[in-house]
Parts: structure tokens; sequence; C-alpha cells
């Protein structure tokens, strides 16, 4: 009997058109390009416009990722946003993807994840059970953020980091076509003794901040180094963790794909796999950290420009508040 595999048939990713660079950075608060780019490989981050809200970013995304497939919207069963900066407190951004979809007829369940930066991989993590358990053939996984909107414009420590942007990927129970290509393992944790390094200052339950330039709902906190710390420790663990699962050797992975937070974490990373920087796909450069939407844009600009072929052994990462952290291995 041919065993169900979660394959990835399409992926599409979006940047909104206002780049906001190092260099005008510099104007708004204490800061330099060079400090910047040298402890975080950062060079310029994209900025969502007023009216711009992340349910459009990632229906921007989802449209894409559904071209590549070639199938139509109809089809898919289910849909997926990881966000931590949801259109609104209800209802859930997918259903609001799902009707800018013109597919709201169609019923499917649609809600989203909050997982921060390792959103997307927990959201891939959900996708893959549903589909093995048979309960969904065609998920739509989105990552999906308007991070500008809860950064203090003031804080130079947590502003520079930060951009807008989505990506997303369908993912189809698979197998039947007796290839091994596909989503191999799925690895997710959490520990929430953390919290408090990587937080927003203010919420629902919480109430409102004492507000600077962060939206009414807060702005993000980070005590950046002890964070960069843990990150470094725990995406080393989540490595070894996926390889061990499935007898793999490290130098059997061809691309890691990891979540684009800083180019030293992701350097730490692919020293650990023993890999050089040729085998990593890289975009933190051109857009910061996009939280849940970094690994998925990250993995687009790859497929796209052909760097990640048919065959090869794909390595997802991410690790962000609460913490969270995860991995996904795939073949593509
Ligand atoms: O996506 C979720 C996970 N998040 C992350 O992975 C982020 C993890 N953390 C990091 O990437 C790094 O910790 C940062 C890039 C945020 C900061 O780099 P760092 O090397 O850890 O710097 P630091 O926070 O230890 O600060 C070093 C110095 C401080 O000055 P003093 O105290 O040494 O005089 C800061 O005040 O750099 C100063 N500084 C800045 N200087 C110029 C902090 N931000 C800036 C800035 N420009 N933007």
């Amino acid at each position: 009997m041919s065993q169900i595999i979660p394959k990835i048939i399409g992926t599409g990713s979006y940047l909104p058109e206002k780049r906001l660079s190092n260099y005008d950075l510099a104007k708004m608060v204490n800061t330099t390009d060079e400090w910047i780019y040298t402890r975080t490989g950062i060079k310029e981050r994209h900025i969502a416009a007023k009216d711009e809200l992340t349910s459009d970013l990632a229906t921007i995304a989802a449209q894409k990722a559904i071209e590549a497939a070639g199938i139509e919207a109809s089809s898919l069963d289910m849909i997926l946003v990881a966000s931590c900066t949801n259109d609104l407190i209800f209802p859930a951004t997918a259903t609001i993807v799902q009707n800018k979809l013109g597919i709201s007829n169609s019923k499917i369940p649609a809600y989203d994840i909050s997982a921060a930066c390792s959103g997307f991989i927990f959201a891939i993590s959900s996708a893959e059970a549903y589909i093995r358990g048979g309960m969904a053939k065609r998920i739509l996984v989105i990552g999906a953020e308007t991070m500008s909107r809860i950064v203090d414009w003031n804080d130079r420590s947590t502003c520079i980091l930060f951009g807008d942007g989505a990506g997303a990927v369908i993912l189809e129970a698979s197998g039947k076509d007796g290839t091994e290509a596909g989503l191999i393992s799925t690895h997710i944790h959490s520990d929430g003794s953390h919290c408090s390094l990587l937080q927003t200052t203010g919420g629902v339950s919480q109430g409102p901040p004492h507000l600077k330039s962060g939206s009414g709902l807060g702005f993000v906190y980070m005590q950046g180094n002890e964070v960069y710390k843990q990150a470094v420790k725990a995406l080393g663990h989540i490595v070894e963790e996926t390889l061990e699962a499935n007898n793999l050797q490290r130098e059997q992975i061809d691309w890691l794909v990891p979540h684009q937070a800083n180019i030293r974490i992701i350097k730490s990373t692919a020293k650990r796999l023993d890999m050089g920087m040729d085998r990593v796909i890289l975009t933190v450069e051109q857009h910061g950290n996009t939280s849940a939407a970094s690994v998925p844009i990250a993995l687009d600009v790859a497929v796209r420009d052909g760097r990640i072929k048919p065959g090869q052994l794909i390595l997802l990462e991410a690790f962000g508040a609460g913490f969270t952290w995860g991995s996904a291995l795939i073949r593509w």
C-alpha cells in the first residue's frame, strides 16, 4: 500500500514595494549601516503601505503559490496562516485570506497559528499531520507579517531588525507517483520559561502598554544578546535531532533554508552542519527578519531561481518568541 507523503507543489512570496535601507534608519535612530550590516547581515527591509494589511501580503503570496502549483484556489481544502501581526484580534487572518482568494463558498477550515518566527514551521507541521492522517489533501500554508506595525521606531536595538513580507506553499497529499519527493519529517518545540526575553509590551488580556511608537497592542521588546545565545543553542540541537531521526549524515543535506533573523546565527547553524555558506539560502540582506514569513520567502526565492532542484534534500529551520523552534526536512 502506498504511503501518503505531503509534498510541496507550489511556492510564492511577496515583499511590499517600499524599501527602508540602513541609511534611511540612520536618519531615524542612532545607528549606522556598518553596525547593522556587520551585526545582522541586513541591508534593507520592506515596509507595507498604510492600507496594506497582513492578509493582503498573504493573499498575494498565496496567489503566486497557487499559480506555481497550477491549481485552482477552489481545490484547496484548508488554509493555515502563521502570523504574530494578524489584521485583527479576530477573525483569523486565514478567513480574511479565504475571502480575498474568493473561495469563502468552499467552507473549508481556515485558521491562524501563533508561534512567532517559528510559525511557518509549526503550520507546516500541522498541515503534515492533517495530510498524513487523511483529513486533508491540499493545504495552503502561509507565513505573513507586518512587523513594521509593532516595532518601536525609537528603539535602535529592535527597529533595525524587522521587515514585512509573506511566503506561501501548497502542500498536497502525494506518494502515489512512486517518487520519494515530499516532506520527510517535522520537529517542533517550545519552552515558555523564556517568554519575557522576546515579547510584545502589551496585548489583549494584559492590556495596552505605555504607548511609544508601536501599535496599540504593544511593540517588540527583545533582550537581543540572550535571545541570540538561545537561538544558536536550540537551532544546533534541532538540526542534530532532525538528522538523527532520519538516520542521515550532515553532508547529505543539499540546502539549509534558515529563518532569516541574523546572518551570524545562520552561520553558526551552518557550521554545526559542516555546510559551506554556498549551500545556505540567504535572503536576510534584502528583507531583514520577517518573522513567520522569512522561511517561505527564502524557500520561494531559491525554488524560483533554480537552486533548489528535484531530488535534493532541504532542511528548513526557525527560532522565535516563546521560545519556539522547529525544523522541516524535505526531499524536493
Ligand atoms: O527572530 C526571532 C529571534 N531573534 C533573533 O534571533 C535576534 C537575536 N539577536 C540578535 O540578532 C543580536 O543580539 C542583535 C543583532 C539584536 C544585537 O547584536 P549584539 O551583538 O547582540 O549586540 P548587543 O545587543 O550586545 O549590543 C552591543 C552594543 C550595545 O552598546 P554597548 O552597551 O556595548 O555600549 C548596544 O547599545 O551595540 C549597541 N547597539 C547599537 N549600536 C548601533 C544596539 N543596537 C544598535 C544599533 N546601532 N542599531
